[in-house]
């Protein structure tokens, strides 16, 4: 499971000014990041759907603790429509919304009107809206906004993370017609007492999680690199009759990029592409998910 050294790492300001600071990060960032800039974030998408991947674009930012900040994020999505219709990439694509970014943490109201804004837009260009899941103190709040949003914009979906004790009764209630979840094992840092711990403590969670989701009558979204995970799933999908297209596989942009374009043939795959300057959480998690991830990015020093 993600090593809770990283990610601790990952929520220092002082580990982020050395990290940051570095210009070779870079090379190793950019493999999972789409680019800095919008322009180059549209560029990655474009290059992904003409391979035949669908793609959730995620602004990458979180924990704002500035009312302005929150608003920039809303206004960055606003921004990113924008480009999209632009170049005619709307149909089909998604947005995926940390709330904390959009100030979660200052004031639930504020989150809400931000996320509100950025679905109407959605809306009204026909895209669609996931909301992130981040650590466990935020999730009934994330679910509280997750409802007000759908009575206006019911196509709305939502991150489970397996690793949380509670989501297997919150998969039962959000599992109903119309409802998309997007299934991840979970990346943060949570204590035993609200999370399953280990690998396959975590792993047989989410086979619990599938069976509830591709037995319920939403669209299910499972996001995860896991191959076993993606057989259980494809064989739990058969069993409970569903036709393709009525559930699809996600994963991060730059991670196993040749099995995401296999799957997109058979079963429908849409890509997670982060972009933005603030990069430094988003890198720090998935270097904690995989210990083959830190020995790249440090040989990536010691080569030069
Ligand atoms: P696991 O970590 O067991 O890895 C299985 C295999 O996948 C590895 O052996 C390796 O081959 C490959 N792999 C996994 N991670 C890799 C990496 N970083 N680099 C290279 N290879 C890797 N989490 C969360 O808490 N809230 C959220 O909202 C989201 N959102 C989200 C959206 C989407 C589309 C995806 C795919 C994932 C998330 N996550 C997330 C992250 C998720 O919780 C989890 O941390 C990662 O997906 C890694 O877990 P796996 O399911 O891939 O399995």
């Amino acid at each position: 499971m993600p090593n809770p050294l990283l990610l601790a790492a990952g929520r220092s300001a002082r580990m982020r000014g050395v990290v940051t600071s570095v210009p070779l990060t870079r090379n190793v960032v950019d493999r999972f990041v789409a680019g800095e800039r919008l322009e180059e974030a549209i560029r990655a998408v474009r290059e992904l759907r003409e391979s035949g991947l669908k793609v959730t674009l995620d602004h990458l930012g979180e924990d704002t603790t500035d009312r302005r900040q929150a608003d920039a994020t809303r206004d960055a999505y606003l921004a990113l429509f924008a480009a999209l219709d632009e170049e005619g990439l709307t149909g089909g694509s998604e947005a995926s919304l940390k709330l904390s970014a959009l100030g979660q943490a200052l004031d639930g109201g504020l989150a809400l009107d931000n996320a509100r804004a950025v679905c109407a837009e959605a809306a009204r260009l026909g895209m669609t809206v996931t909301l992130d899941m981040e650590d466990h103190t935020t999730v009934d709040s994330t679910l509280d906004i997750l409802g007000k949003l759908r009575a206006d914009f019911p196509w709305v979906g939502v991150a489970v993370q397996a690793m949380l004790r509670r989501s297997e009764d919150d998969l039962r209630d959000l599992a109903h017609e119309g409802s998309r979840v997007r299934l991840v094992k979970g990346a943060y840092a949570e204590p035993a007492s609200v999370a399953f711990q280990g690998k396959s403590e975590v792993d047989r969670a989410y086979v619990r999680a599938l069976r509830v989701l591709m037995d319920g009558e939403g669209h299910p979204m499972v996001a995860t690199h896991d191959p076993r995970m993606i057989e259980i799933a494809k064989a739990l999908a058969v069993r409970a009759g569903r036709p393709v297209g009525s559930y699809e596989f996600q994963m991060l942009y730059g991670i196993r990029a040749g099995e995401q374009r296999r799957l997109a043939e058979r079963h429908g795959m849409r890509v997670y592409v982060p972009y933005g300057v603030d990069w430094y959480g988003y890198f720090m998690r998935r270097l904690a998910e995989r210990p083959a991830n830190l020995v790249f990015f440090l040989r990536s020093f010691v080569s030069r």
